[in-house]
């Protein structure tokens, strides 16, 4: 039998993570999120398609293709975790797990970004773990859906 796939999708400014703060993301680059996603995704018997963008209205695109395809999906919906609620109906429509995932801890950052509109419509939500917070979400996700 084939391995299920799982969609990985990352929201904006991810692409760039290497120029944005070192206190919250470290050395971490983007290429780092994709090899922890191909390595989380072995280990866990998962094919992958790891996606990134900085706009909204692809990113709502990917979700509604998941949707119709009922693939789970692992999401770091960056910034708009905080206010996005268009992202947030087009998570509530899909049909198969989906979970958050965060590299830093929002909690423990600025006001704005210790509300999440996404948590409350996924299976479960992972933060603060840096790049294992992917490998997390794999191992995750493969207790919902195996
Ligand atoms: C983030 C946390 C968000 O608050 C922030 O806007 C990001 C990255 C994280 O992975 O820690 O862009 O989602």
């Amino acid at each position: 039998m084939s391995a299920t796939k799982v969609l990985v999708l990352n929201g904006p400014n991810l692409s760039r993570l290497d120029l944005r703060e070192k206190s919250y993301y470290g050395d971490i680059s983007y290429s780092d999120i994709e090899t922890i996603c191909l390595v989380g995704a072995k280990e866990f018997g998962f094919e992958v398609e790891i996606k990134q963008s900085n706009d909204e209205s692809e990113l709502i695109g990917w979700l509604h293709g998941a949707a119709d395809s009922k693939t789970p999906v692992i999401f770091n919906p960056a910034a708009f975790t905080h206010y996005s609620y268009a992202i947030r109906d087009a998570v509530v429509m899909l049909k198969a797990p989906c979970i958050e995932v965060h590299l830093s801890n929002p909690l423990s950052r600025e006001e704005f970004r210790h509300t999440s509109v996404i948590s409350g419509v996924v299976q479960g939500s992972i933060a603060g773990f840096g790049l294992d917070s992917y490998r997390l979400a794999f191992a995750a996700m493969s207790k919902l859906v195996k």
